[in-house]
């Protein structure tokens, strides 16, 4: 747990049974050097006291917005200024439905609300409170603000009935939180390059070749790096995206050869670059200076030259501590042409997508995908949004990050 040495957690405890473990979690969390603050929602307080808790933290606890007897005001926007990370453990259902929908009636919502840092959900509740539509639309909508839900388990729960709404194991969730800075600082002062997009290869002033890439994968990617604390160069071609992260550094090309230009001037002094671009394979052997006119042109027969292949020429750049993860999007035997791709590239590790799987490549939000890695590792995931798959591809990466 030597991640958490040093870092300042809100613990946010709230009204259910699985309360008791709170003292759990902040042993754990103590224990692993971490500083912790303990905020309560009232109804937290009936299930175990402020005093157990403020003798493990050494810090009163915060539940009321001001102290009854002297009027002392409680800041939650410094609490949320001060954190390293919150972590809700237990949640309930009610506190998530608050959490999701901005309803900021305690101490512990305004705390979230003012909150920078990562947020860390551990829901606490029965089985049938779990799968509600109600209580699973409200955790769709914290992923989507970004917070980390920590799933619950599947076990006997408090009404004695059996199923998935137990909080997760105290151990567990430290290890969660252990984990996400493990990964944080694997990033942090390390320098990215991604290419993203597709290439546009011009064949008159108004007319060029180029293919369906959104780029959504590749600023999914861009925008995870940078929110894990890396400085980002991204170069783009033709995209309708914006981006507004400061750690990423924007570079808009067109063709593939500006791309590969582009690439190659930033590579040397990168750490690892992620080449998400669909590049194009060939362009037009000449362009014309004017517009083509059909009547005078008449039938005509395209000549195509190929292009550069910036993966490859990156590839035999590469210092040994650098590291280079490329893309396949294959038709047919994606295994087999995407470890071609690895080796020919001289990549350390290949995402495969299949355009078989329905929801994977082009255009969509989401992704279906298989790393391989060049030690052989092969790690197949479920359909998932392109953000989740952008979290997949950078843990497999930062375990190559020195
Ligand atoms: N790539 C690249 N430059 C190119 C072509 C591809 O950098 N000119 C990169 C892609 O960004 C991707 C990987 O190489 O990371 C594989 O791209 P893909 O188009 O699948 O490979 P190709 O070598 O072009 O092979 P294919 O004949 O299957 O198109």
């Amino acid at each position: 747990m030597e991640n958490l040495k040093g870092k300042r957690i809100i613990l946010g405890i709230t009204g259910s049974i699985a309360a008791y473990k709170a003292a759990i979690i902040v042993r754990l969390l103590i224990k692993a050097g971490a500083e912790v603050q303990v905020v309560m929602t009232p109804a937290g307080k009936e299930f175990i006291t402020p005093v157990t808790l403020s003798s493990l933290t050494g810090k009163p606890v915060v539940s009321e917005f001001f102290t009854a007897n002297d009027g002392t005001w409680h800041s939650h926007v410094d609490l949320g200024l001060w954190a390293d990370a919150m972590l809700i453990a237990p949640a309930t259902a009610s506190t998530i439905g608050k959490m999701a929908n901005g309803i900021a009636d305690n101490m512990l919502i305004t705390c979230y609300l003012s909150c920078k840092a990562p947020v860390f959900v551990a829901p606490a509740m029965d089985l049938d409170m779990f799968a509600h539509p109600s209580t699973q639309r409200n955790i769709a909508l914290l992923l989507s603000y970004g917070n980390h839900i920590i799933e619950p388990a599947v076990g006997e729960l408090a009404s004695h009935l059996h199923g998935k709404g137990r909080m997760e194991e105290p151990e567990i969730i430290v290890k969660s939180l252990n984990d996400y800075f493990k990964r944080q600082e694997s990033f942090s002062k390390k320098k990215i390059l991604i290419t993203a997009g597709p290439t546009y290869e011009k064949i008159d002033p108004v007319r060029f070749i180029g293919n369906y890439s959104s780029g959504k994968m590749g600023f999914a990617l861009a925008e995870a790096c940078a929110q894990r604390g890396a400085e980002v160069v991204l170069i783009t071609g033709p995209v309708s995206l914006k981006t507004d992260n400061p750690r990423i550094h924007r570079i808009d090309v067109e063709s593939a050869q500006e791309m590969h230009d582009a690439a190659i001037s930033v590579f040397e002094s990168v750490d690892a670059a992620i080449l998400c671009a669909a590049v194009a394979d060939y362009r037009p052997e000449n362009c014309a200076e004017q517009k083509m006119k059909r009547e005078s042109v008449g039938d005509f027969t395209l000549s195509l030259v190929r292009n550069k292949d910036i993966a490859a020429a990156l590839g035999q750049k590469k210092r040994s501590q650098q590291i280079l993860v490329g893309f396949a999007l294959e038709s047919h035997s994606g295994l087999e042409q995407a470890l071609n791709k690895m080796q020919r590239k001289k990549l350390d590790f290949i995402v495969l997508n299949s355009l078989q799987d329905e929801g994977a490549g082009f255009k969509v939000d989401t992704n279906k995908v298989t790393i391989l890695e060049k030690n052989g590792k092969q790690t197949e995931y479920d359909l998932k949004s392109k953000k989740e798959v952008a979290a997949d591809i950078l843990d497999c990466l930062a375990g190559y990050l020195l």
